[in-house]
């Protein structure tokens, strides 16, 4: 059935923030893909309409985290983050077509998710008197979308894999500093967040390594070889090592990016 496979893309085309959240709340859990066509990335998912894209140096910054402009402007940023996540969820279930079902139901739940995440965090930031788009946000989170829009091994590798596996990394640090402000409220919705995106790695893990078997790639060598290929970032420092090997990734791959980390910060 071609129409839930539209029903996505649809989802992932709105950018009423109301809509989309209905939208994707209405989506099917379980589909049957078997017609499925190609549909390409969209060079822009739908997003809000006043929602101002600014280079990252140019975001707020949220250094003083116990004013109520700093927590804004962190549960902010977070809010942006999940609302890119469920356009990243949503594209991973509607661009790659020729996949098994289970595929498509993984990532329609992560998307399911990621819009429980956004709303929590939306609320928040409604609770405060203001909402999603009161703030300029981070321009560059589509980028990586497109980079492998043309091949579902390299969307595993890098988004889930590597950017929402970076959240992993960074998100006990952001709870230690609301919970050291006593701010049970938002670490309440991260301590959420933190736990799920386990699975969301999790399930890019499974699928990278299941598109690996079939085309006969060594997944560890691979994962390695898209990295140089596409990611231009840090590898990162301080690694959730229980959360990663939970999402599932090696030992070996683990020292292999402590090792990585480690060389960068020795050439400077
Ligand atoms: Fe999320
Ligand atoms: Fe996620």
């Amino acid at each position: 059935m071609q129409a839930e496979q539209e029903q996505i893309r649809a989802a992932l085309l709105e950018s009423d923030l109301e809509a989309k959240l209905m939208a994707v709340g209405a989506l099917p859990v379980v589909v049957a893909a078997q017609n499925w066509v190609a549909l390409p990335t969209p060079d822009l998912p739908g997003r809000p309409a006043h929602l101002r894209l600014v280079a990252p140096r140019d975001v707020p910054r949220r250094r003083n985290l116990g004013s109520p402009a700093g927590r804004f402007a962190l549960l902010h940023a977070l809010a942006h983050i999940e609302f890119n996540a469920i356009n990243l969820a949503l594209d991973a279930a509607c661009a790659f077509p020729g996949l098994p079902d289970a595929y498509y139901a993984d990532w329609l739940q992560v998307a399911k998710e990621e819009a429980a995440h956004f709303a929590a965090l939306r609320a928040l930031l409604r609770e405060m008197g203001g909402d999603y788009g009161d703030l300029p946000a981070h321009d560059g989170l589509w980028e990586m979308a497109l980079e492998t829009a043309d091949d579902p091994v390299k969307r595993m590798a890098l988004v889930p894999r590597v950017l929402e596996a970076r959240g992993l990394d960074a998100t006990p640090g952001i709870r230690a500093r609301l919970q050291a402000l006593g701010d049970r409220q938002a670490d309440a919705v991260l301590a959420v967040i933190e736990r799920e995106e386990v699975g969301h790695v999790a399930v890019g893990s499974y699928w990278f390594r299941w598109l690996c078997n079939e085309r006969g790639l060594d997944p560890e060598q691979h994962f390695f070889a898209l990295l140089d290929r596409h990611y231009r970032g840090r590898p990162g420092g301080d690694f959730a090592v229980a959360a990663r090997l939970a999402a599932g990734f090696s030992e070996w791959e683990l020292q292999t990016l402590r090792a990585r980390a480690a060389g960068e910060v020795a050439s400077g």
